[in-house]
C-alpha cells in the first residue's frame, strides 16, 4: 500500500479504522520548531467524530500519543512519530461487508487488489478515520508555516445544492482566517450553517448522504515556490488532497469556471504595491502561475462526494462468484463527510505548502 508521500517532509500514514491504533511518522521536520500541543489538540477536535448529527455517532476522543521526535516542546529532527488509539470499533457492523461489498466504496477494489485480505473492519485502511494522522501532521506543520507568516483557513462551500459566498481570493480578512481555522464546521456567513445542516439532516433521514465542497485558502506565501511541470505547487497539493477518501475533484482559482471566461476576463492585471512588491488585482490563477506561487492567497476547492455507507438497500454481489444480491448498511455512517473533512483539507494544505517550501529551500528564517 502506498500510504507514503513527500521527497524533503515525507508522512507515513498507518492503521485503519478498527486495528489497535492509528498513526502517523513525519520524517524530515526542521530540528528545534517549538511544537504547542494544544493547538495541535484544538485541531484534532476539528475533525473528531460524535459531535453532533451530521456526524456519524461514533465517539473517538483522537488523543494523539507523540511517541518520538519531540523534546522539551520542540522538535529534535529524529522522526515525529504519533499515534492514536482507536477505542470505539463495533467490527461486527461489517462482517458482512467482506461477501458484499458497499457500492460506492472500496472494499470491492480491496477484495479484488488483496485477494480478500484486507481489513474490512470500518472501511479498514480506507477509512476516514485515517485522516486524522493527516490531521496531526498538519497540526504540526501550521505551526511551522505560522512562524513564517503563512496562514491556512477552509470553509464549507457547500453541502448539496446549498451554498455560501466564496473566500476574496485577493485580500482575505485575517481575522476571518483565524476564526474559521478555529471552528467546527466553518463557514463565512454563520446563517449558512443552518440551511446546510438542514439539507444534511434531510438526507440523514432519508437514510441518505449528500456530498459538498471545501474551499480552502493559504496566504503570506513567497512568489517563486514550486516547479514547472510535474513538481508545480498544483501538483503537490492535489497529489494529497486526492490522498483523502472520498475527495473526487480539486480546481485551483478560478478552475473549471476558467473554461467559461475570456483572457481578458481571466487573466490577473499586476501592479506593483507601495513596497515594490507584484501583486495581481483580481486572482483568477489562485495563487499559481506555471506551477509557482505568484505571492497572491493560494485557492482551491476540494469536492467530496456523498457518503458511500447509506441506509436505503442498495444491489451489490456476492464474492466470490455468488452472484447478485441486495445490500441494506448497518453501521455509524457520517450522513455528509464534508463538515468533517473541512480541517482535514486544511491539513493537507499545510503539509503540501510545507513540502513546497522545504523543496523551493525558502523554509528557513
Ligand atoms: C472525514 C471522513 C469521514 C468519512 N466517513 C465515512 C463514513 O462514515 N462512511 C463511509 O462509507 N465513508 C466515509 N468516508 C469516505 C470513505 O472513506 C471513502 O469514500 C472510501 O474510502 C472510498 O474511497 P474514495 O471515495 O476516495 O474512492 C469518509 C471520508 C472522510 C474524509
Amino acid at each position: 500500500m502506498s500510504s507514503m508521500w513527500g521527497e524533503r517532509i515525507r508522512l507515513s500514514i498507518f492503521g485503519g479504522s478498527h486495528t489497535q491504533a492509528i498513526g502517523v511518522t513525519i520524517d524530515g521536520l526542521p530540528a528545534g520548531e517549538p511544537i504547542d500541543l494544544e493547538a495541535i489538540y484544538e485541531q484534532m477536535a476539528r475533525r473528531a467524530p460524535g459531535q453532533d448529527a451530521t456526524a456519524t455517532a461514533r465517539k473517538e476522543a483522537d488523543m494523539p500519543r507523540i511517541l518520538c521526535g519531540y523534546l522539551n516542546g520542540v522538535t529534535t529532527g529524529a522522526p515525529l512519530t504519533a499515534v492514536i488509539e482507536n477505542t470505539n470499533q463495533r467490527s461486527k457492523d461489517y462482517e458482512d461487508l467482506r461477501v458484499h461489498p458497499r457500492p460506492g466504496h472500496a472494499d470491492y477494489t480491496a477484495f479484488v487488489k488483496y485477494g480478500g485480505h484486507n481489513d474490512v473492519r470500518g472501511g479498514g485502511h480506507f477509512s476516514g478515520r485515517l485522516t486524522a494522522p493527516l490531521v496531526f501532521a498538519g497540526a504540526v506543520a501550521r505551526q511551522i508555516l505560522a512562524r513564517r507568516g503563512i496562514k491556512a483557513a477552509s470553509h464549507v462551500l457547500s453541502v448539496g445544492a446549498v451554498r455560501e459566498e466564496g473566500f476574496d481570493p485577493v485580500c482575505p480578512e485575517d481575522a476571518l482566517l483565524e476564526r474559521l481555522s478555529r471552528a467546527y464546521f466553518p463557514v463565512i456567513d454563520e446563517a449558512a450553517r443552518g440551511r446546510m445542516r438542514a439539507a444534511i439532516e434531510c438526507a440523514r433521514r432519508d437514510g441518505d448522504s449528500v456530498g459538498g465542497v471545501v474551499e480552502c485558502i493559504v496566504t503570506g506565501l513567497p512568489a517563486g515556490a514550486g516547479e514547472p511541470m510535474f513538481d508545480g505547487a498544483e501538483n503537490l497539493i492535489a497529489s494529497l488532497v486526492f490522498g483523502i477518501p472520498a475527495v473526487k475533484g480539486v480546481e485551483f482559482g478560478a478552475g473549471f469556471g476558467a473554461a467559461e471566461m475570456r483572457g481578458s476576463g481571466h487573466n490577473d492585471p499586476f501592479y506593483m504595491d507601495e513596497t515594490g512588491g507584484v501583486r495581481t488585482r483580481t486572482n483568477h490563477a489562485g495563487g499559481i502561475l506555471g506551477g509557482i506561487t505568484t505571492g497572491m492567497p493560494l485557492v482551491f476547492r476540494a469536492a467530496f462526494k456523498p457518503t458511500p455507507s447509506i441506509g436505503i438497500p442498495q444491489d451489490t454481489v456476492t464474492l466470490p462468484g455468488g452472484g447478485s444480491a441486495k445490500l441494506t448498511v448497518t453501521g455509524r455512517h457520517d450522513p455528509c463527510i464534508v463538515p468533517r473533512a473541512a480541517p482535514v483539507v486544511e491539513a493537507a494544505a499545510c503539509v503540501a505548502v510545507l513540502e513546497l517550501l522545504a523543496r523551493s529551500g525558502l523554509l528557513n528564517g
